[in-house]
């Protein structure tokens, strides 16, 4: 596991924008796994930059998102195929039949995250995974519990996780209670991870994540598992770890 830690925004976003732009360099045709959530923010904005300036193409690229809410409305302002349009594929070339969000309005969901999986399986696996991590140590919408689910599933959102995404939404009892979420062992089936973290209340979830014993308590924690991770964080989240 590397892991950099930066003082300034501008670096921090720069850094995780040349990862990827470096890959589609030298695989124009890569498999990028995607999140969402306030912290790629910054580096969607820069690998936009980079695509106007004619440093970067996603042309060929692919890409496959890690979650989606459960029945918010297509076209909802919060949904997150919203959110990827809005905040990376609407700026750049990449080809927005070759992306995809799980969808979370599917009639019948088990076979969406069946049918997931089987994308991801045959055109996997993942070059580069981008993640975040919530508060309670989730990755994707992976919760704390005794057990995991490998594979796509639904997954019920902790109040904890509801919470902290109440900022996005008009109140909490708008903040949908299920979310379709790739697995833990989808994730740690790409070639590399970017782990992504921001902020001093992070920093308590960054040190078990990062240096805890590694537990389903925290799923984050598996990433210790991943031969190939970085990570990147600000001066915030990263203070517990010394
Ligand atoms: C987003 C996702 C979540 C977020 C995590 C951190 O697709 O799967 O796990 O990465 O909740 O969110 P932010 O970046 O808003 O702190």
């Amino acid at each position: 596991m590397n892991i950099y830690t930066f003082k300034n925004e501008a670096d921090f976003n720069a850094t995780g924008a040349s990862l990827i732009a470096s890959l589609l360099h030298t695989k124009p045709r890569a498999v990028l796994g995607l999140a969402t959530g306030s912290t790629p923010v910054g580096i969607y904005g820069r690998l936009i930059e980079m695509y106007q300036q004619g440093l970067v193409s996603f042309a060929k690229a692919s890409s496959y998102n890690l979650d989606e809410y459960v029945g918010l409305p297509e076209g909802h302002s919060e949904s997150y195929r919203t959110f990827m349009n809005e905040k990376l594929f609407n700026h750049i070339d990449i080809q927005l039949e070759n992306t995809h969000v799980p969808n979370g309005n599917a009639a019948d969901l088990k076979e969406e995250c069946v049918k997931y999986d089987a994308m991801l399986e045959q055109n996997g696996p993942v070059d580069l995974q981008i993640l975040g991590i919530g508060h309670n140590g989730h990755i994707g919408f992976n919760e704390p519990d005794d057990s995991l689910d490998g594979g796509t599933h639904v997954a019920e959102l902790q109040e904890k996780t509801r919470t902290a995404n109440a900022r996005f939404f008009p109140s909490l009892d708008d903040v949908p209670k299920h979310a379709i979420t790739m697995g833990v062992g989808s994730i740690l089936k790409a070639k590399q991870i970017l782990l992504l973290v921001r902020g001093e209340d992070k920093a308590e979830i960054v040190k078990r994540a990062l240096k805890g014993p590694i537990t389903t308590q925290c799923p984050a924690s598996l990433l210790q598992c991943h031969p190939n991770v970085v990570v990147l964080l600000d001066q915030g989240a990263g203070r517990l770890l010394g």
